[in-house]
């Protein structure tokens, strides 16, 4: 539950995530610091300075309280404080109230010394910032006597404060820098392999810290093992399918020349061959085929979709979903090719078929739907794969090798997606959907 808590408040990228960790410790450090020390450290000064004081007032209190009348108290009160700089007044002009500000932790500090060592203080009044207005109870009548506050607190306790949350953020906006330029290559590497996902491939050099630039050469070994398979997978094939092309030429120009009719299914057997090889071809030219580039899908789906037309083939193109973004980057002979094996399969199983494309904010969709007996879901994944084809009794009369949604699934894939295959849902048989990103 606590994991689900952070995993949800955490911030997403590494760059924040980093920051979190160094900030947070500091603040935290900085906070205990200044609450515990700093508080003290002022506190224990300000009651230091403020005992100094009470000494000079108690010599004051005595003084008033030994004279026999008010003038002379006056006057003593008078001749002391003014070397010592204190202003007094006697009588008080008012009663003074007691008005010690919450948030200040110093004044407090002081007034509680204050009381402490004067019994006949009456109040403290803190509501000035910089002097402070005491009051003392002396039988001549109230003594009300005032003082710079600079005399009793140690001033600006804050600068220290200040000073630290300055260099705090200083020192954050530097290691932001610093830390920016350590998650570059870990973006770079990223882009890399996201766009080799996509069947691109970026120009990219490891980079960064030693781990970083580790994972960097590790996907530079990769794509080039991946790259050296998928070459030789295409050479193999190709040469095997061009051997065996010529002796197939032979064989099947020797069976005509027989003139027997058993050589009939023979002479078609061959020709299934060569279909077959045909089809190899194309499958082993999948991602070897043509290069990236942008262009635009409407007008794509709109060609593909007039040339079964043309040839007498009911084919429907739904309404545009979402907004056209223009040119997108993808392998429009792949894409085409794609489109076309998934409609042929639609008349094949079919009568008719219905073509849309939906644009969303991440991924594109291409949707293939037919009124065929469609795949029942457990037998969808096998439909997919090389050389599959269900329910061979019902696909004997139709030549294929099965390599038709093994073609689509792959061409999705080097566009960073998936084929789906599902039911449609107004015309009862397959829908099959290419979802490529964007
Ligand atoms: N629209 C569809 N409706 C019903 N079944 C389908 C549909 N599309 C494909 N299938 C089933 O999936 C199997 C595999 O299809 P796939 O396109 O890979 O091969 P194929 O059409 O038999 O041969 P190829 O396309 O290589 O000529 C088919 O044999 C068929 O049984
Ligand atoms: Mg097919």
């Amino acid at each position: 539950m606590i994991r689900q808590w952070l995993h949800d408040r955490m911030p997403r990228s590494l760059i924040a995530r980093v920051a979190l960790i160094l900030v947070l410790p500091v603040v935290t450090l900085q906070l205990v610091v200044s609450i515990a020390f700093v508080q003290r450290y002022y506190e224990d000064v300000t009651r230091q300075m403020t005992h100094a004081l009470l000494l000079e007032l108690r010599f004051l209190g005595e003084a008033v309280a030994a004279a026999p009348d008010r003038p002379t108290a006056l006057a003593y009160a008078t001749s002391i404080a003014a070397p010592l700089e204190l202003d007094v007044a006697l009588p008080a002009p008012a009663p003074l109230a007691e008005i010690l500000p919450r948030w200040d932790l110093a004044g407090r500090a002081m007034a509680e010394t204050l009381h402490e060592g004067l019994p006949d203080l009456r109040a403290v009044d803190l509501s000035e910032p910089r002097r402070v207005a005491i009051q003392m109870a002396t039988p001549q009548g109230d003594l009300r006597v005032g003082f710079s506050r600079r005399r009793v607190a140690a001033t600006n306790p804050h600068q220290l404060l200040v000073l630290t949350g300055v260099l705090g953020a200083l020192t954050t906006a530097v290691s932001y820098l610093v830390l920016r330029n350590q998650v570059r290559p870990i973006q770079r590497l990223a882009r890399a392999a996201t766009a080799y996902g996509r069947g691109r491939i970026l120009p990219f050099r490891p980079s960064g810290a030693l781990e970083v630039r580790a994972a960097g050469t590790a996907f530079l070994d990769m794509r080039a093992r991946i790259e050296r398979q998928s070459q030789a997978r295409t050479a193999m094939l190709a040469g095997i399918s061009h051997d065996l092309r010529t002796p197939l030429t032979r064989l099947r120009l020797g069976l005509t020349l027989l003139d027997d009719p058993e050589a009939e299914d023979l002479v078609r057997d061959v020709d299934d061959m060569a279909r077959m090889i045909d089809a190899f071809l194309d499958f082993a030219r999948g991602d070897a085929g043509d290069a990236p580039e942008a262009a635009r899908l409407p007008p794509l789906v709109r060609e593909v979709v007039e040339d079964f037309r043309r040839t007498g083939h009911a084919v429907a193109l739904a309404p545009l979903e979402g907004a056209d973004p223009g040119p997108v980057p993808l392998r429009p002979l792949a894409i085409r090719r794609a489109l076309e094996n998934l409609i042929g399969n639609a008349l094949a199983h079919g009568t008719r078929a219905r073509v849309g494309l939906a644009f969303g904010d991440r991924s594109i969709r291409l949707t293939v739907e037919d009124d065929g007996p469609g795949i029942p879901p457990d037998r969808r994944e096998e439909a997919l794969r090389p050389f599959a084809r269900l329910d061979a009794a019902r696909n004997q009369d139709r030549p294929g090798v099965g390599l038709g949604l093994a073609i689509v699934a792959d061409i999705a894939r080097t566009h960073g997606g998936t084929l789906r295959l599902g039911e449609s849902a107004d015309l009862g048989g397959l829908r099959a959907d290419l979802v490529i990103a964007r």
